[in-house]
Protein backbone atom coordinates (compact mmCIF):
# COMPACT_ATOMS: atom_id res chain seq x y z
CA UNK A 1 0.00 0.00 0.00
CA UNK A 2 0.89 3.46 -0.48
CA UNK A 3 2.63 5.24 2.93
CA UNK A 4 2.96 8.70 4.15
CA UNK A 5 6.56 9.85 4.62
CA UNK A 6 6.14 13.00 6.21
CA UNK A 7 2.91 14.57 5.09
CA UNK A 8 2.95 13.33 1.59
CA UNK A 9 2.17 9.85 0.08
CA UNK A 10 3.91 7.57 -1.98
CA UNK A 11 4.19 4.78 -3.79
CA UNK A 12 7.27 3.15 -3.63
CA UNK A 13 10.14 5.83 -3.42
CA UNK A 14 7.59 8.31 -5.59
CA UNK A 15 5.66 10.98 -4.16
CA UNK A 16 2.41 10.61 -5.58
CA UNK A 17 1.77 14.65 -6.14
CA UNK A 18 4.36 14.30 -8.34
CA UNK A 19 3.01 11.50 -9.95
CA UNK A 20 0.29 14.00 -11.07
CA UNK A 21 2.00 16.97 -12.19
CA UNK A 22 4.29 15.23 -14.63
CA UNK A 23 1.84 12.86 -15.87
CA UNK A 24 -1.45 14.80 -15.13
CA UNK A 25 -5.38 13.48 -13.71
CA UNK A 26 -6.65 11.23 -13.69
CA UNK A 27 -4.16 8.37 -13.68
CA UNK A 28 -3.98 4.62 -13.24
CA UNK A 29 -0.68 3.87 -10.88
CA UNK A 30 1.01 0.98 -10.06
CA UNK A 31 3.96 -0.53 -8.02
CA UNK A 32 6.25 -3.08 -9.94
CA UNK A 33 7.63 -4.89 -6.33
CA UNK A 34 4.18 -5.21 -5.57
CA UNK A 35 2.79 -7.13 -8.34
CA UNK A 36 6.31 -9.48 -8.25
CA UNK A 37 5.90 -9.83 -4.89
CA UNK A 38 2.23 -11.12 -5.09
CA UNK A 39 2.77 -13.33 -8.15
CA UNK A 40 5.94 -15.07 -6.47
CA UNK A 41 3.83 -15.79 -3.19
CA UNK A 42 1.56 -17.69 -5.84
CA UNK A 43 4.52 -18.96 -7.47
CA UNK A 44 6.32 -20.05 -3.79
CA UNK A 45 3.39 -21.80 -2.71
CA UNK A 46 3.04 -24.17 -5.54
CA UNK A 47 6.26 -25.28 -4.97
CA UNK A 48 4.86 -28.78 -3.52
CA UNK A 49 3.40 -29.66 -6.96
CA UNK A 50 4.14 -29.13 -10.12
CA UNK A 51 1.87 -26.84 -12.42
CA UNK A 52 0.87 -23.14 -13.58
CA UNK A 53 -0.12 -19.88 -12.21
CA UNK A 54 -2.02 -18.12 -15.08
CA UNK A 55 -2.51 -14.49 -14.04
CA UNK A 56 -6.33 -14.02 -14.97
CA UNK A 57 -5.39 -10.89 -17.59
CA UNK A 58 -9.10 -10.05 -17.55
CA UNK A 59 -8.22 -7.90 -14.32
CA UNK A 60 -5.64 -5.73 -15.86
CA UNK A 61 -4.17 -6.48 -19.18
CA UNK A 62 -1.77 -3.50 -20.25
CA UNK A 63 1.25 -4.87 -22.09
CA UNK A 64 3.98 -4.48 -19.82
CA UNK A 65 2.12 -5.81 -16.81
CA UNK A 66 1.58 -8.65 -19.11
CA UNK A 67 5.09 -8.85 -20.15
CA UNK A 68 6.26 -8.18 -16.34
CA UNK A 69 4.12 -11.70 -15.45
CA UNK A 70 5.15 -13.76 -18.58
CA UNK A 71 8.58 -13.50 -17.81
CA UNK A 72 8.11 -13.90 -14.52
CA UNK A 73 7.11 -17.35 -15.44
CA UNK A 74 3.59 -16.70 -15.50
CA UNK A 75 0.50 -18.44 -17.28
CA UNK A 76 -2.26 -16.71 -19.15
CA UNK A 77 -5.76 -17.07 -18.14
CA UNK A 78 -7.47 -15.66 -20.91
CA UNK A 79 -11.82 -15.17 -21.79
CA UNK A 80 -11.68 -14.02 -25.33
CA UNK A 81 -9.50 -13.93 -28.66
CA UNK A 82 -8.12 -10.17 -27.79
CA UNK A 83 -7.26 -11.87 -24.27
CA UNK A 84 -4.83 -14.78 -26.30
CA UNK A 85 -3.91 -11.74 -28.68
CA UNK A 86 -2.40 -9.63 -25.96
CA UNK A 87 -1.03 -12.17 -24.00
CA UNK A 88 0.83 -13.85 -27.30
CA UNK A 89 1.84 -10.40 -27.69
CA UNK A 90 3.46 -9.85 -24.61
CA UNK A 91 5.26 -12.49 -24.32
CA UNK A 92 3.12 -15.25 -22.47
CA UNK A 93 4.44 -18.87 -23.60
CA UNK A 94 1.03 -20.36 -25.82
CA UNK A 95 1.55 -23.45 -24.03
CA UNK A 96 0.61 -21.95 -20.66
CA UNK A 97 -2.46 -20.28 -21.72
CA UNK A 98 -6.20 -21.30 -20.57
CA UNK A 99 -8.91 -20.36 -21.93
CA UNK A 100 -12.57 -20.33 -19.81
CA UNK A 101 -15.72 -18.21 -20.97
CA UNK A 102 -19.04 -19.36 -21.95
CA UNK A 103 -19.44 -18.19 -25.01
CA UNK A 104 -15.98 -18.69 -27.04
CA UNK A 105 -16.77 -18.30 -30.67
CA UNK A 106 -15.92 -20.17 -33.45
CA UNK A 107 -12.96 -17.56 -34.66
CA UNK A 108 -11.78 -17.16 -31.28
CA UNK A 109 -11.84 -21.46 -30.91
CA UNK A 110 -10.17 -21.35 -34.45
CA UNK A 111 -7.56 -18.57 -33.06
CA UNK A 112 -6.88 -20.54 -30.18
CA UNK A 113 -6.18 -23.46 -31.49
CA UNK A 114 -4.02 -22.18 -34.25
CA UNK A 115 -2.33 -19.92 -31.58
CA UNK A 116 -1.67 -23.39 -29.71
CA UNK A 117 -2.83 -22.15 -26.34
CA UNK A 118 -2.49 -24.99 -23.43
CA UNK A 119 -5.94 -25.75 -22.87
CA UNK A 120 -9.65 -24.85 -23.29
CA UNK A 121 -12.05 -25.19 -20.12
CA UNK A 122 -14.91 -26.06 -21.97
CA UNK A 123 -18.34 -24.82 -19.99
CA UNK A 124 -21.26 -26.41 -22.42
CA UNK A 125 -21.52 -29.77 -24.57
CA UNK A 126 -22.13 -27.72 -27.68
CA UNK A 127 -19.13 -25.87 -27.18
CA UNK A 128 -17.59 -29.13 -27.10
CA UNK A 129 -19.04 -30.18 -30.33
CA UNK A 130 -17.84 -26.45 -31.39
CA UNK A 131 -14.46 -27.31 -30.37
CA UNK A 132 -14.15 -30.92 -31.72
CA UNK A 133 -15.26 -29.38 -35.47
CA UNK A 134 -13.20 -26.86 -35.46
CA UNK A 135 -9.99 -29.00 -34.51
CA UNK A 136 -10.85 -31.10 -37.39
CA UNK A 137 -11.23 -28.62 -39.71
CA UNK A 138 -7.84 -27.44 -39.06
CA UNK A 139 -6.01 -30.57 -38.06
CA UNK A 140 -5.21 -29.61 -34.81
CA UNK A 141 -5.84 -31.51 -31.42
CA UNK A 142 -7.72 -29.61 -28.88
CA UNK A 143 -6.66 -29.91 -25.17
CA UNK A 144 -9.56 -29.73 -22.95
CA UNK A 145 -10.86 -29.55 -19.28
CA UNK A 146 -14.15 -28.76 -18.30
CA UNK A 147 -15.07 -26.57 -16.39
CA UNK A 148 -17.49 -27.77 -13.94
CA UNK A 149 -19.65 -25.68 -11.49
CA UNK A 150 -19.47 -27.31 -8.12
CA UNK A 151 -22.29 -25.64 -6.62
CA UNK A 152 -21.10 -23.74 -3.92
CA UNK A 153 -21.78 -20.39 -2.70
CA UNK A 154 -19.17 -18.29 -1.18
CA UNK A 155 -19.78 -14.79 0.96
CA UNK A 156 -18.88 -12.43 -1.91
CA UNK A 157 -21.22 -9.77 -4.12
CA UNK A 158 -23.79 -11.75 -5.90
CA UNK A 159 -22.61 -10.43 -9.38
CA UNK A 160 -19.02 -12.52 -8.98
CA UNK A 161 -20.41 -15.91 -7.62
CA UNK A 162 -19.94 -17.75 -10.39
CA UNK A 163 -19.88 -21.63 -8.82
CA UNK A 164 -23.06 -21.72 -7.93
CA UNK A 165 -26.32 -23.66 -8.63
CA UNK A 166 -28.00 -21.79 -11.44
CA UNK A 167 -25.45 -19.64 -12.74
CA UNK A 168 -24.69 -19.24 -16.19
CA UNK A 169 -20.84 -20.75 -16.08
CA UNK A 170 -19.31 -24.24 -16.15
CA UNK A 171 -21.33 -27.64 -16.58
CA UNK A 172 -23.44 -28.43 -14.20
CA UNK A 173 -22.34 -31.18 -11.14
CA UNK A 174 -24.62 -33.62 -12.04
CA UNK A 175 -23.51 -33.77 -15.57
CA UNK A 176 -20.06 -33.54 -15.32
CA UNK A 177 -18.98 -37.35 -16.04
CA UNK A 178 -21.36 -37.03 -19.09
CA UNK A 179 -19.62 -34.67 -20.35
CA UNK A 180 -16.17 -36.54 -20.09
CA UNK A 181 -17.66 -39.44 -21.80
CA UNK A 182 -18.76 -37.54 -24.65
CA UNK A 183 -14.94 -36.28 -24.93
CA UNK A 184 -13.56 -39.25 -24.91
CA UNK A 185 -15.67 -40.19 -28.01
CA UNK A 186 -14.38 -37.72 -29.60
CA UNK A 187 -11.48 -37.87 -32.12
CA UNK A 188 -9.68 -34.48 -31.68
CA UNK A 189 -10.00 -33.88 -28.32
CA UNK A 190 -7.64 -34.79 -25.75
CA UNK A 191 -8.79 -34.46 -22.34
CA UNK A 192 -6.01 -32.66 -19.90
CA UNK A 193 -8.35 -32.10 -16.48
CA UNK A 194 -10.64 -30.04 -14.74
CA UNK A 195 -11.50 -26.75 -13.45
CA UNK A 196 -13.92 -24.80 -11.33
CA UNK A 197 -13.99 -21.45 -10.47
CA UNK A 198 -16.43 -20.17 -7.62
CA UNK A 199 -16.39 -16.45 -7.79
CA UNK A 200 -13.92 -13.62 -6.73
CA UNK A 201 -12.73 -11.64 -3.67
CA UNK A 202 -13.49 -14.52 -1.38
CA UNK A 203 -11.96 -14.48 1.82
CA UNK A 204 -13.28 -17.60 3.79
CA UNK A 205 -10.81 -20.93 2.15
CA UNK A 206 -13.75 -22.96 3.71
CA UNK A 207 -15.56 -22.09 0.20
CA UNK A 208 -12.77 -23.29 -1.80
CA UNK A 209 -11.98 -26.67 0.27
CA UNK A 210 -15.75 -27.34 0.09
CA UNK A 211 -14.92 -26.72 -3.88
CA UNK A 212 -12.71 -29.06 -4.22
CA UNK A 213 -14.45 -32.07 -2.40
CA UNK A 214 -16.90 -31.81 -4.30
CA UNK A 215 -14.21 -31.74 -7.68
CA UNK A 216 -12.38 -34.46 -6.08
CA UNK A 217 -15.68 -36.55 -6.34
CA UNK A 218 -15.84 -36.06 -10.22
CA UNK A 219 -12.43 -36.73 -10.57
CA UNK A 220 -12.91 -40.29 -8.78
CA UNK A 221 -15.95 -41.47 -10.92
CA UNK A 222 -14.43 -39.48 -14.38
CA UNK A 223 -10.92 -41.73 -13.54
CA UNK A 224 -13.05 -45.27 -12.54
CA UNK A 225 -14.26 -44.18 -16.57
CA UNK A 226 -10.79 -44.91 -17.31
CA UNK A 227 -10.29 -41.80 -18.15
CA UNK A 228 -7.32 -39.62 -16.38
CA UNK A 229 -7.04 -36.21 -15.68
CA UNK A 230 -3.78 -35.07 -15.22
CA UNK A 231 -4.46 -31.15 -14.09
CA UNK A 232 -6.95 -29.56 -11.28
CA UNK A 233 -7.49 -26.19 -12.05
CA UNK A 234 -8.97 -23.95 -8.92
CA UNK A 235 -9.71 -20.54 -11.29
CA UNK A 236 -8.77 -17.29 -9.27
CA UNK A 237 -10.36 -15.68 -6.31
CA UNK A 238 -8.84 -15.03 -3.52
CA UNK A 239 -9.68 -12.11 -2.20
CA UNK A 240 -7.59 -8.64 -0.93
CA UNK A 241 -8.08 -6.53 2.03
CA UNK A 242 -9.88 -3.81 0.33
CA UNK A 243 -11.21 -2.79 4.09
CA UNK A 244 -8.69 -2.20 6.68
CA UNK A 245 -8.54 -5.31 9.36
CA UNK A 246 -10.59 -7.47 6.52
CA UNK A 247 -8.38 -11.07 7.08
CA UNK A 248 -6.88 -11.84 3.78
CA UNK A 249 -6.14 -15.91 3.46
CA UNK A 250 -2.22 -15.88 1.80
CA UNK A 251 -1.82 -18.31 -1.64
CA UNK A 252 0.09 -20.73 0.76
CA UNK A 253 -2.60 -21.09 3.15
CA UNK A 254 -5.34 -21.72 0.45
CA UNK A 255 -3.39 -24.26 -1.40
CA UNK A 256 -2.03 -25.95 1.56
CA UNK A 257 -5.86 -26.59 2.62
CA UNK A 258 -6.28 -27.69 -1.49
CA UNK A 259 -3.30 -30.26 -1.66
CA UNK A 260 -4.01 -32.96 0.65
CA UNK A 261 -7.70 -33.40 -1.04
CA UNK A 262 -6.28 -34.81 -4.08
CA UNK A 263 -3.70 -37.77 -4.97
CA UNK A 264 0.12 -36.87 -4.55
CA UNK A 265 0.37 -37.00 -8.56
CA UNK A 266 -2.12 -34.47 -9.34
CA UNK A 267 -1.18 -30.95 -10.84
CA UNK A 268 -2.66 -27.60 -9.89
CA UNK A 269 -3.46 -24.58 -12.13
CA UNK A 270 -4.47 -21.55 -10.05
CA UNK A 271 -6.08 -18.32 -12.12
CA UNK A 272 -5.59 -15.64 -9.74
CA UNK A 273 -6.01 -12.02 -10.84
CA UNK A 274 -7.20 -9.59 -8.36
CA UNK A 275 -4.85 -11.02 -5.73
CA UNK A 276 -1.78 -9.93 -7.71
CA UNK A 277 -2.55 -6.72 -9.14
CA UNK A 278 -5.85 -5.74 -7.03
CA UNK A 279 -3.45 -3.92 -4.41
CA UNK A 280 -0.48 -2.78 -6.48
CA UNK A 281 -2.64 -0.63 -8.54
CA UNK A 282 -4.53 2.86 -7.41
CA UNK A 283 -6.15 5.77 -9.20
CA UNK A 284 -4.87 8.90 -8.91
CA UNK A 285 -7.66 11.76 -9.03
CA UNK A 286 -7.89 15.58 -8.77
CA UNK A 287 -10.21 17.42 -6.63
CA UNK A 288 -12.04 20.04 -9.36
CA UNK A 289 -14.59 21.29 -7.25
CA UNK A 290 -16.19 21.50 -3.50
CA UNK A 291 -19.54 21.94 -2.76
CA UNK A 292 -22.21 21.64 -0.38
CA UNK A 293 -25.34 20.53 -0.89
CA UNK A 294 -28.34 19.42 1.13
CA UNK A 295 -26.60 19.34 4.17
CA UNK A 296 -24.13 17.01 2.74
CA UNK A 297 -20.50 17.50 1.43
CA UNK A 298 -19.10 16.60 -1.61
CA UNK A 299 -15.41 16.24 -3.40
CA UNK A 300 -15.89 16.15 -7.27
CA UNK A 301 -13.04 14.37 -9.15
CA UNK A 302 -11.84 13.94 -12.64
CA UNK A 303 -11.97 10.12 -12.09
CA UNK A 304 -15.46 8.95 -12.94
CA UNK A 305 -17.57 6.29 -12.89
CA UNK A 306 -16.41 5.23 -16.93
CA UNK A 307 -12.51 4.98 -15.04
CA UNK A 308 -13.47 2.55 -12.25
CA UNK A 309 -16.71 0.68 -12.49
CA UNK A 310 -16.71 -0.93 -9.46
CA UNK A 311 -18.11 1.31 -7.08
CA UNK A 312 -21.17 1.64 -8.68
CA UNK A 313 -21.25 -2.05 -10.07
CA UNK A 314 -20.49 -3.46 -7.25
CA UNK A 315 -20.84 -0.97 -4.47
CA UNK A 316 -17.59 -1.85 -4.29
CA UNK A 317 -15.51 -0.53 -1.10
CA UNK A 318 -11.86 1.43 -1.77
CA UNK A 319 -10.40 2.89 0.67
CA UNK A 320 -9.26 6.98 -0.40
CA UNK A 321 -6.78 9.11 0.73
CA UNK A 322 -5.52 12.59 0.39
CA UNK A 323 -2.05 12.54 -1.43
CA UNK A 324 -1.37 15.47 0.85
CA UNK A 325 -2.03 15.11 4.95
CA UNK A 326 -3.09 17.96 6.32
CA UNK A 327 -4.43 19.01 9.43
CA UNK A 328 -7.56 20.14 8.52
CA UNK A 329 -10.90 18.85 9.72
CA UNK A 330 -11.75 15.62 8.31
CA UNK A 331 -15.58 15.93 7.37
CA UNK A 332 -18.00 13.64 6.17
CA UNK A 333 -18.01 13.73 2.32
CA UNK A 334 -19.16 11.84 -0.48
CA UNK A 335 -16.49 11.46 -3.53
CA UNK A 336 -18.19 11.65 -6.86
CA UNK A 337 -17.07 11.79 -10.40
CA UNK A 338 -18.45 14.05 -13.28
CA UNK A 339 -20.43 11.91 -15.37
CA UNK A 340 -24.44 12.57 -15.35
CA UNK A 341 -25.70 9.52 -13.59
CA UNK A 342 -26.48 9.72 -9.16
CA UNK A 343 -24.48 6.56 -9.74
CA UNK A 344 -21.12 7.90 -10.15
CA UNK A 345 -19.28 8.11 -6.70
CA UNK A 346 -16.35 6.72 -5.97
CA UNK A 347 -16.95 6.43 -2.31
CA UNK A 348 -19.82 7.54 0.08
CA UNK A 349 -19.97 8.57 3.78
CA UNK A 350 -15.60 8.98 3.86
CA UNK A 351 -14.25 10.84 6.75
CA UNK A 352 -11.66 12.68 4.67
CA UNK A 353 -9.95 16.25 5.30
CA UNK A 354 -12.24 18.74 2.56
CA UNK A 355 -9.49 18.69 0.35
CA UNK A 356 -8.14 21.78 -1.74
CA UNK A 357 -9.88 22.50 -4.66
CA UNK A 358 -6.92 21.15 -7.48
CA UNK A 359 -5.76 18.61 -4.43
CA UNK A 360 -5.47 15.12 -5.13
CA UNK A 361 -6.83 11.44 -4.00
CA UNK A 362 -6.16 8.41 -4.07
CA UNK A 363 -8.63 5.88 -4.61
CA UNK A 364 -6.62 2.52 -3.53
CA UNK A 365 -6.40 -1.22 -4.73
CA UNK A 366 -7.79 0.09 -7.98
CA UNK A 367 -5.04 -2.39 -10.20
CA UNK A 368 -7.68 -5.17 -10.66
CA UNK A 369 -10.91 -4.69 -12.80
CA UNK A 370 -10.07 -0.89 -12.81
CA UNK A 371 -8.61 0.44 -16.13
CA UNK A 372 -9.47 -2.91 -17.52
CA UNK A 373 -13.22 -2.54 -16.71
CA UNK A 374 -13.31 1.41 -18.10
CA UNK A 375 -14.93 3.18 -20.89
CA UNK A 376 -15.62 6.43 -22.63
CA UNK A 377 -18.44 7.01 -21.56
CA UNK A 378 -19.63 10.90 -21.63
CA UNK A 379 -17.21 10.64 -24.17
CA UNK A 380 -14.16 10.88 -21.92
CA UNK A 381 -11.09 9.43 -23.08
CA UNK A 382 -8.89 6.93 -21.53
CA UNK A 383 -6.59 7.65 -18.81
CA UNK A 384 -3.03 7.31 -18.55
CA UNK A 385 -1.14 4.51 -16.91
CA UNK A 386 2.20 4.78 -15.17
CA UNK A 387 4.46 1.84 -13.30
CA UNK A 388 6.39 2.99 -10.81
CA UNK A 389 9.92 0.88 -9.73
CA UNK A 390 11.64 2.11 -7.23
CA UNK A 391 12.51 5.57 -7.40
CA UNK A 392 11.58 5.54 -11.19
CA UNK A 393 8.46 6.29 -13.17
CA UNK A 394 7.46 4.86 -16.48
CA UNK A 395 4.45 5.65 -18.48
CA UNK A 396 2.86 2.31 -20.02
CA UNK A 397 -0.39 4.09 -21.12
CA UNK A 398 -0.52 7.09 -22.58
CA UNK A 399 -3.84 9.26 -22.03
CA UNK A 400 -6.18 8.93 -24.83
CA UNK A 401 -7.21 12.43 -27.04
CA UNK A 402 -10.37 13.68 -28.50
CA UNK A 403 -9.29 12.37 -31.43
CA UNK A 404 -9.06 8.97 -30.30
CA UNK A 405 -12.81 9.10 -29.49
CA UNK A 406 -13.41 9.50 -33.37
CA UNK A 407 -10.72 6.65 -34.05
CA UNK A 408 -13.38 3.88 -35.35
CA UNK A 409 -16.12 5.59 -36.51
CA UNK A 410 -17.17 5.88 -40.20
N1 LIG B 1 -10.62 -17.54 -13.59
C1 LIG B 1 -11.87 -17.40 -14.04
C2 LIG B 1 -12.44 -18.47 -14.85
C3 LIG B 1 -12.61 -16.24 -13.75
O1 LIG B 1 -13.86 -16.14 -14.20
C4 LIG B 1 -12.02 -15.21 -12.99
C5 LIG B 1 -12.77 -13.99 -12.67
C6 LIG B 1 -10.70 -15.40 -12.54
C7 LIG B 1 -10.03 -16.56 -12.86
C8 LIG B 1 -9.98 -14.36 -11.73
O2 LIG B 1 -10.54 -14.20 -10.47
P1 LIG B 1 -9.83 -13.25 -9.37
O3 LIG B 1 -8.55 -13.94 -8.92
O4 LIG B 1 -9.52 -11.96 -10.02
O5 LIG B 1 -10.81 -13.14 -8.31
N2 LIG B 1 -15.20 -7.48 -12.18
C9 LIG B 1 -15.41 -8.08 -10.90
C10 LIG B 1 -14.78 -9.46 -10.77
C11 LIG B 1 -15.23 -10.45 -11.83
C12 LIG B 1 -14.55 -11.80 -11.70
C13 LIG B 1 -14.76 -12.60 -12.92
N3 LIG B 1 -13.98 -13.81 -12.99
C14 LIG B 1 -14.89 -7.13 -9.82
O6 LIG B 1 -14.44 -6.03 -10.15
O7 LIG B 1 -14.99 -7.44 -8.65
Amino acid sequence: MPQFKGNDLYIEQVKLSDIAKKYKTSTYVYSKSKIVTNFENYKKALVPREGLICFACKTNSNGTILKLLAKLGAGADTTSGGEIYRCLKAGFDPSKIVYAGVGKTAEEIEYALKSRIFMFNVESFEELDAIDRISAKIKVKARIAFRINPHVDPDTHSYIVTGKKGTKFGIPYEEAVKAYLAAKQKKNIEILGIHSHIGSQILDIGSFKLAAQKIKKIVDSVEKNGIKLEYVNFGGGLGIEYKKDQKVPSPEQLMSELFPVFDENKKFIFEPGRSIVANAGHLLTKVIYRKISGGKSFLITDAGMNDLIRPTLYEAYHEILPVKMTDDKKVKTDVVGPICESGDFMGKDRMLPFVEQGGYLLITCAGAYGFAMSSEYNSRPLLAEVLVNDDKTMLIRKRAKYEDLLLNEV
